[in-house]
Order: C-alpha cells, then structure tokens, then sequence
C-alpha cells in the first residue's frame, strides 16, 4: 500500500552485503503507534543518510542478537504505572533479567515515551537505558525522555542521534532507496501532521438520560479522504478546546484574548493559542512544577518529591490545569502561559465500525467528559468537541494502525472479546467484520456496566447478532443493579471452564477498555481460570498468560 509507505510504517528490509558491524539497529516498543511511527521516522532518515538501518518491533526481535550488535537505538514507550507495551514484554523481561549478556562492543542510545501525568513517567525507557549501561554498553547520544507531546523531546533526539550515528558509522553516499523511485500517489495522503477535517453524519446519546453520564454514538464521514481502517484500528481527534474554557482562562488571568502572543516562531492570537494550540485539559507534572515555581508554593513543590509519589499521582488524576492555577494564584503573562502550557496532542478512539459494513463512514463510541468540581464546570478537550459538533463543524481526524490488536488472519478461529463500558468499541468493529467476511469461527463478547436498563451500549445490535449467528455467546456484568458489584471478570470465573476450553482450542483475546484496574482484574481472573480449570500452578499460569500475550493471542487495548 502506497499510503503504508508513506507513513513510513513498512519494515525496510535487512540491507543485504553488510556486516551487522556497520548496522544501526532501531528496536521499538509501541502500544499506541507512538514509539513506531518515531522509530520508523529515525529509520527512514538514517537510511537517507546512507547508513544501513534495521527497524525491529520488539517482538519480532531475536534475542540472541543482542549480543552481536554494535549500534542500537531503542524507542520505547511506557503504559500507566511503568508497563512495558505488550510487544516489548518479552524484550524487557529479559533485558532486565538474570540471562541478558553482557554487552561491551554495544553503542546504544535509548527514547523513553510516557506521560507524565502518571508518576512513574518513562520508567521503562529509563530502565532500559540504565540496564544496557549495566551490561557494559556506551551511550552513543543521551537517553531521551518523551512525553505526551512527543515530538517536542523525540525530534531533537533522533537528530541528536542520526548525528552520532552518522560519524560512527560513517555513512556513504546517500541512497535511493526503491520505495521512493516508486510514483507517488497524487492525491493528499491524510496523517497525524496533516488530519482529514471529517463532517459529522451522526451524533446520538446511547445512554438513557438518567444515566448519570452522556455516552454518544458518532458517526464520522470519510468520504474523500481515501482513509482505510482495519478493525481494531483508532481514529486520532484533533481537539479544540470548548469556547467557555478558554474563557474562564482569560478571565482567571485577566489576559485579552485579543492579544497577539509570538512563540516557537508563530503568531496568533491568545484566543487561538489556547483554542487550538494548547493542552488544557491534562495535568502534568512539568505543569505541577511550573506553577509551584510562580506562585512559590513549598507544599506543591514538595508533591514533585520522589517519596510523595502517591500524592503527585492523586492530584494528576482528579485536577486540570486550571484547578492548580485558580488555586495557586500567580501574574502569568500571555506569554509565559503560552510557554508554558503543553501542545496540544490528538486523542484516540478505538474505533466502532467495520468499513466493509460502513464503507465511507467510521463511527465512535464516546464517553462525554463534562462535570462539576471546585464549583465549576470542567470539560474533556476531544470528546465534548466531538460531541458539540453539528453540521457546520468538522473534526480533523487520522488513522491510527493498531496492528497488536487484530482479528485472527484464520477466520476460522474462535475470539472471546472483553469490554466493558466504551472499551466495547472495538468489538462492535470486530462483529461487523466477522459478519460481513462470513468468518466462520465463533465470536463470545463480555460486556459490563453500569445498569442494564440505561446504559447496555449496543443493546439492540447484540441481540440481533445473537439472533442472526455473528455473536454466540454473550455475558453481561451490571454494576450497579444489585446489592453487590458484579463486574466482568466474575462472569469470565464463572464461565472458566467453557472460556478455557475456547483458548485451548485456539480462541484468540481480546480486551479493551480501563487499563488502571479493569485490565489488571481481568488478567488476575485469566489466570484463576488456567489454575482452575487447567489444572496449572500459579506460576505456569501467569507463564501461559504471557505466553498467549506474547504470541499475539491475547491482546488488549487500553488506556
Ligand atoms: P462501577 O462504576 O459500578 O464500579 C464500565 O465502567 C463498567 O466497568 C462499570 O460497570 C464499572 O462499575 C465497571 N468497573 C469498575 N471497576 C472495574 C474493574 N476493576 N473491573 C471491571 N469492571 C469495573
């Protein structure tokens, strides 16, 4: 696929004549195609420079080669509380353990990716930079550590790089590569630099209204826009921030939005910095420190300490910005605040729609964040964005490969999909595919939320695909209809047999959905039903589980 080149997403091939000696080899562990698409960027600029480039995911990466290479690049991204992505499980396990070589005749350079909203920011990335010390390896360029505005830190780094790489290896004369001599399709190829503005067709609550919260199903139009998606895929969504926030920030600072503000080589209007421009729904800990800063404050200073961890964590969790800047009072010139607040960064949906069921469209399943604390209104940036889009209003939208995340290539084969709340999403994707293609392998969904009277997304659609064959089996978990909690992973004990029999048959797995608690009581109940009904010790079961992970049959999506 010409657009898949373009992206720069194709493994190059091993350059063939050359000793790994004269190799850079760029190894990459990606979750949400971030540290890919920087590593891919590194590769295909290293390989414009002559150099001869491997680009590895981590996975597909033989560990015994570690200790025959000369130059490595890692890039490397870490989920919530210092998880490694799932396709570099197997490459951090044994990296960090007992059985990884010593590596004197190694160069390497490391980029963490992260978010520092959550405390334990990079920590993989920075793991791995100082465990390849350990083995005797030499930085060739510093350990970089990326945050949710990735760019800002990863570009100078793989510049920082691809310079160190270049006088080590010393590169010969450039190289045209054949994918370039190919003809270049005329028509603009849509990406995350350059988003497609997408009208809406569709934009309806899926929760009943006493609900307690807005659930939309939207529908997206592609029409034009030559975007193909595969089931399991995301849509990126370019926010703006909602009009009366960035009021309340003028107002909060007393600045004009009017104003015009020079930065980073631009000029626009505050109004527009702020509205277009700037991250003003997340907190991060650079933010934290900023504010402690102005204001003076000890005590919010003393949250960035590495013994108030706990602390730091809480407060990125419940605040926004804002609340620390109402609360922290400072002067703040527009400029300062510019400089200050992050770039504003895409937000990802796992997509709910098969495009051979829904050709031009793609549709979404949207939590709508929009709420009260501290006696004010609070909004999330993408989805009340989407959400207040109507006919005039586009929203500039990407694909998003989630390649981890894909239905069996045997369609054959049996899947069990795990998704409570919005995390049904994809599953609504997968449904529609194995329908539309005839798949012939059976496909069991389990669902949770809150009540079943107000909030079973989908509802109407489940039944009729339990009717018309393309959904076998489906278990439900609500919430908050009985005395006590029954969530999804009760409902995968209590169909533990039946559920081991499908993996043992093959079934592939799938959950999608909360990562910070969700996902981890899902894999405590996996391995429970292995003990149980597989007869494995404890620690055989966890070894199953990562197994299944590591081979691509157990794979998730979440956030
Ligand atoms: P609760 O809000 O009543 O606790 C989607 O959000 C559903 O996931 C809700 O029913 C929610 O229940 C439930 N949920 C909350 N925590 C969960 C967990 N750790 N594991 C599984 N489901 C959970």
């Amino acid at each position: 696929k010409a657009d898949r080149l373009q992206r720069g997403l194709v493994d190059p091939p091993l350059a063939a004549g050359k000793a790994q000696g004269d190799r850079l080899t760029i190894l990459y562990g990606s979750q949400t195609g971030q540290a890919k698409r920087i590593a891919a960027q590194l590769s295909a600029r290293a390989e414009a420079a002559g150099l001869s480039v491997r680009l590895v995911r981590a996975d597909g990466y033989a560990q015994r080669d570690l200790a025959k290479e000369t130059h490595l690049a890692v890039v490397i991204s870490t989920q919530g509380d210092a998880e490694p992505p799932d396709d570099a499980r197997g490459l951090v396990e044994f990296l960090l353990g007992k059985r990884a070589p010593k590596l004197p005749g190694l160069r390497y350079t490391v980029l963490g990716l992260g978010d520092s909203s959550y405390p334990q920011f990079c920590a993989i990335g920075r793991q791995i930079d100082a465990r390849l010390e350990e083995l005797g390896a030499k930085r060739f360029a510093p350990f970089g550590e990326a945050d949710v505005d990735v760019d800002a830190v990863a570009a100078p780094w793989a510049e920082g790089a691809l310079e160190q790489a270049r006088q080590l290896l010393g590169s010969a004369q450039p190289t045209v590569r054949v994918a370039n001599l190919q003809p270049v399709p005329s028509r603009v190829v849509y990406t995350r630099e350059r988003p497609f503005a997408a009208s809406v067709l569709d934009n309806q609550p899926i929760v009943a209204r006493d609900a307690g919260r807005d659930v939309r199903h939207v529908e997206l139009s592609l029409e034009g826009s030559g975007l193909h998606y595969e089931p399991g895929d995301a849509i990126g969504v370019w926010p703006e921030n909602p009009p009366a926030l960035v009021d309340q920030w003028l107002s909060l600072l007393s600045l004009d939005g009017g104003q015009a503000v020079r930065h980073d080589g631009k000029e626009l209007p505050l109004r527009q910095w702020l509205t277009h421009e700037r991250e003003l729904t997340r907190l991060s800990r650079p933010l934290i420190a900023a504010v402690a800063d102005a204001s003076g404050d000890e005590k919010l200073a003393g949250l960035l300490r590495p013994d108030r961890s706990a602390s730091l964590a809480a407060l990125l969790a419940s605040d926004q910005p804002i609340d620390l800047w109402r609360r922290h009072p400072a002067r703040w010139s527009a400029e300062e605040l510019v400089a200050t607040l992050r770039p504003q960064t895409p937000r990802l949906y796992s997509i709910a729609s098969s495009q051979k069921a829904v050709g031009d469209e793609v549709h979404l399943t949207v939590a709508l964040v929009d709420y009260e604390a501290y006696g004010e209104r609070h909004w999330g940036a993408a989805s009340s964005f989407v959400a207040a889009a109507g006919d005039d209003h586009r929203v500039p939208v990407f694909i998003e490969e989630n390649e981890r995340f894909r239905l069996p290539k045997d369609s054959a084969r049996d899947i069990i999909m795990i998704g409570p709340g919005t995390g049904v999403a994809p599953f609504r994707a997968f449904v529609q595919e194995r329908r539309e293609t005839g798949a012939g392998g059976r496909n069991w969904l389990f669902f949770g939320n809150r009540h079943f009277t107000r909030d079973f997304l989908y509802q109407i659609e489940w039944q009729a695909a339990l009717r018309d064959g393309s959904l076998q089996k489906l278990d439900l978990a609500f919430s908050r209809d009985g005395d006590a909690k029954v969530y999804v992973q009760q409902r995968i004990r209590e169909q533990g047999r039946e559920l081991y029999d499908w993996l043992q048959d093959g079934a592939h797995l799938y959950v999608c959905g909360d990562a910070s608690q969700m996902a981890k009581d899902v894999h405590a109940a996996l391995i429970d039903v292995a003990i149980t009904h597989g007869g494995q010790s404890p620690d055989q079961a966890k070894e199953w589980l990562s197994d299944l992970l590591q081979q691509g049959r157990y794979a998730r999506d979440v956030y």
